[in-house]
């Protein structure tokens, strides 16, 4: 969420169009954290977010008392973050391998900032890539990912779904869990919103996906919000 007229300015010269949206949706890290953190503590972690875009994770970890750094690309994005305060590391995800990071972070959040086709065809450099990523966490410590899958349009669309069935197979067999969301509401609520049928959470360190009380007690409502906005309606909480 951008809070303020320099903020807005500043983000306007963004590079992803959903970034320089001032009314982008905050919603989901909350909702993360309730259903996929239960009883984890993150008082006094270092936590890793990769590619934060208005910082909402980040925050919602400063506030249970973590430590929060980013790796950004996009230069009015980092400097967003520091102007708030988050340490922000510059850089190129696809360069993760090579990018000047401090490692032995207790935590890693990515949400929509990786994408598997960067590595189309290629399965070592895809598996690098993530075995990478998981090594910049301490080997106690979770890792919380969800990929932002943009192929190739000339890819043949079967190709599509094989290629993120490998990226999970990966994910697996380097000891994460997949939780696949039941609905695209479900997806929502998290603040998830790519529309496909291969979407997965990828965790590791984290106690399984649970639906928290106050989640179902939520869903009836973020559903009727959804609904209204589809429609074109003000929605009031
Ligand atoms: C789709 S947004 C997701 C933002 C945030 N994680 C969320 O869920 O709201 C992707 C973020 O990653 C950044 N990003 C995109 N490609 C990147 C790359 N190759 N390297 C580093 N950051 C990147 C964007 O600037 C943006 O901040």
């Amino acid at each position: 969420m951008l809070r303020t007229p320099e903020e807005i300015a500043l983000l306007s010269t963004a590079q992803e169009p959903g970034i320089r949206n001032p009314a982008r949706s905050e919603h989901g890290p909350e909702e993360i954290l309730g259903d996929f953190f239960a009883d984890v503590s993150l008082s006094g972690q270092r936590v890793l977010e990769l590619g934060p875009g208005h910082y909402e994770f980040c925050e919602a970890i400063a506030r249970r008392g973590a430590r929060a750094e980013a790796i950004e690309l996009d230069p009015p994005v980092i400097e967003l973050g520091r102007r708030r305060g988050f340490r922000v590391w510059p850089g190129n995800l696809l360069h993760l391998p090579s990018l000047e990071v401090e490692p032995g972070f207790d935590g890693l959040f990515c949400k929509g900032s990786n994408n598997p086709f960067w590595f189309y065809g290629h399965e070592a450099a895809l598996r690098n890539y993530i075995a990478k990523m998981a090594g910049l966490v301490r080997p106690d410590g979770w890792l919380w990912v969800v990929s932002c899958p943009f192929s190739n349009p000339a890819l043949p669309p079967t190709e599509f779904g094989r290629w993120l069935d490998v990226e999970a197979a990966i994910y697996r067999e380097l000891g994460f869990r997949e939780w696949v969301p039941p609905h695209r509401l479900a997806a929502a609520y998290y603040g998830i919103s790519f529309e496909h049928p291969r979407l997965a959470v990828f965790t590791k360190g984290l106690p399984p996906h649970r639906w928290s009380a106050a989640t179902l007690a939520r869903l009836p409502w973020f559903a009727a919000r959804v609904a209204a906005r589809r429609a074109g309606r003000v929605f009031a909480r």
